[in-house]
């Protein structure tokens, strides 16, 4: 069961301060290699066990996550619901007690369920990493993404983002508006209107919204693209074959937004759906950077939640 002596997971970007944020995102360039070849085994995390949970399809997140752990030194399992008893009915707080019997140090846990961390985290005497729930949060994705924005020498501060795409259904977004925020961005979000709730303009300071693509990219510093979550839509919000007209993003719209405009995008893309592959090849394109960042960043928040490293001094 919980206490109040359980180490803290890292459920959302939203609870955290911009402080406690600023130490996760400097610990992470230090992890960073000096040169692409040196890749060298830490011992950091020495005997610690973490569990990778995987509920949903994922490729970035779950082996950046298993990479990160392994270069600090823990041993790390990896459990995907089709290989699980989850797929002979099991219930998700039983699958999670049979882990935490096996006292594992961490569980990550990516699940369709908006808040099914949260709930977990509160029976459950081992710390919980979300790896994304349902259309809630995704924290060490938006970790990654303000690592990526600053490495390119760009401030948060002012920063005017355009976040295109399937906004209604995206955890990357919300996660994103919630760090944003806190650092002082200017948010546009654009989408069709079906998938675009106007409540999102109440999620934090910061944020407008527009239907329009070109209104949204006008002098943008960064352009994140977003995938059209079919799987969380209960019936098309938008006509397959219009989408790409509407809003997939061209290298004509590059011309709009800064001239050191970076694209960026969680992945996975769909090329000629959401982005051409021009733009998702073109020297603008920060796709594979946000990957490479995946990995150092995911290495200090499993510390941070592991060892406290970072809480301390990142005190309110
Ligand atoms: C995202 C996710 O799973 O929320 N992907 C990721 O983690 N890199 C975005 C998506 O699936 O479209």
């Amino acid at each position: 069961m919980y206490s109040p002596d359980t180490p803290a997971g890292l459920l959302g970007i939203e609870p955290l301060t911009r402080a406690e944020i600023q130490a996760i995102l400097d610990r992470a360039r230090e992890f960073r290699p000096v040169a692409e070849t040196s890749w060298r085994k830490l011992d950091l995390l020495k005997g610690r066990m973490v569990v990778n949970l995987f509920f949903e399809a994922s490729t970035r997140t779950r082996t950046s996550f298993e990479i990160a752990a392994k270069r600090l030194g823990a041993d790390t399992i990896s459990i995907t619901a089709q290989g699980s008893s989850v797929s002979k009915g099991e219930s998700l707080v039983d699958t999670l007690n049979t882990l935490g019997a096996m006292r594992p140090d961490a569980i990550i846990m990516r699940h369709s369920a908006s808040g099914a961390p949260h709930f977990l985290q509160r029976h459950l005497g081992i710390p919980i990493i979300n790896a994304g729930d349902g259309t809630h949060e995704h924290p060490t994705q938006a970790l990654l993404d303000a690592r990526t924005i600053l490495d390119h020498g760009v401030r948060l501060e002012g920063l005017r983002i355009a976040i295109i795409g399937d906004i209604a259904h995206s955890r990357v977004a919300r996660s994103n508006v919630h760090l944003l925020s806190k650092f002082g961005a200017d948010i546009v979000l654009c989408g069709p209107a079906s998938l675009l709730p106007r409540e999102l303009k109440q999620l934090a300071p910061g944020v407008t919204l527009t239907t329009d693509i070109n209104e949204a990219i006008a002098d943008a510093g960064v352009i994140m693209m977003l995938r059209v979550q079919l799987e969380r839509q209960h019936e098309a919000a938008f006509p397959a074959g219009e989408y790409f007209g509407s809003y997939g993003l061209r290298l004509e719209h590059l011309h709009l937004a800064r001239p050191d405009v970076i694209v960026m995008h969680p992945g996975p893309i769909n090329r000629g759906r959401e982005i051409s592959s021009e733009v998702a090849d073109s020297q603008r394109s920060a796709i594979l950077n946000q990957v490479e960042n995946g990995i150092v960043v995911r290495m200090a928040v499993l510390e941070r939640v592991l060892t406290g490293r970072g809480n301390a001094q990142a005190a309110h």
